[in-house]
């Protein structure tokens, strides 16, 4: 009998926050893989809204449902907290066109550094594909309905940073 090693997918990303398109991904990937471990990138450059505490504490909350889906962060090279998780996998999804080019730029260079790790995509779904967070981020300030983009505790937690987040948009 041969042995097959349990497949061990990352789905990293900047989930500021984790929006429904998100969380669908989730849902079909934990499907896919023996574990999904979705990673929260730190990086101080970018000025997100919440911190990557935050972030973390809402993707665990949406995710509690899932049992083979763990949550982490990572600094540094991507390739090298896969490693150190033996994933094999990184799962990213692609909306639209747009997505691609930067996706492709993306999964070659991984490819590049770590040959063994294997870039998976998923494509959004279809009700799912115009949403992003910078968008949900900016509609919301706006005074837009945000119902059904964004998991219920990601909306109340935007509710809270509203001041915060018409500040930052303006
Ligand atoms: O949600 P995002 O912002 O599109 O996610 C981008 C992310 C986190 C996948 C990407 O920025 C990343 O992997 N950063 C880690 C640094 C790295 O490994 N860079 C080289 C690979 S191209």
């Amino acid at each position: 009998m041969t042995h097959q090693s349990p497949s061990i997918a990352i789905y990293p990303g900047s989930f500021d926050p984790i929006t429904n398109g998100h969380l669908d991904l989730i849902q079909r990937g934990a499907r896919l893989f023996d574990r999904l471990i979705v990673s929260v990138l730190r990086n101080d450059a970018k000025s997100p809204l919440f911190s990557v505490e935050e972030r973390t504490e809402m993707l665990k909350e949406v995710v509690a449902v899932y049992p083979n889906v763990e949550i982490d962060s990572f600094h540094g090279l991507l390739v090298d907290h896969a490693a150190a998780h033996s994933a094999n996998v990184l799962l990213r999804g692609i909306r639209a066109i747009s997505d691609y080019e930067f996706e492709l730029q993306m999964a070659l260079m991984n490819s590049r550094l770590s040959p063994n790790i294997e870039t998976i995509f998923m494509m959004a779904n279809e009700a799912y594909s115009f949403i992003s967070s910078r968008l949900v981020k900016e509609v919301f300030s706006l005074g837009g309905d945000i119902t059904g983009l964004v998991p219920p505790t990601v909306h109340a937690r935007l509710r809270q940073r509203l001041p915060i987040i018409q500040k930052k948009e303006r």
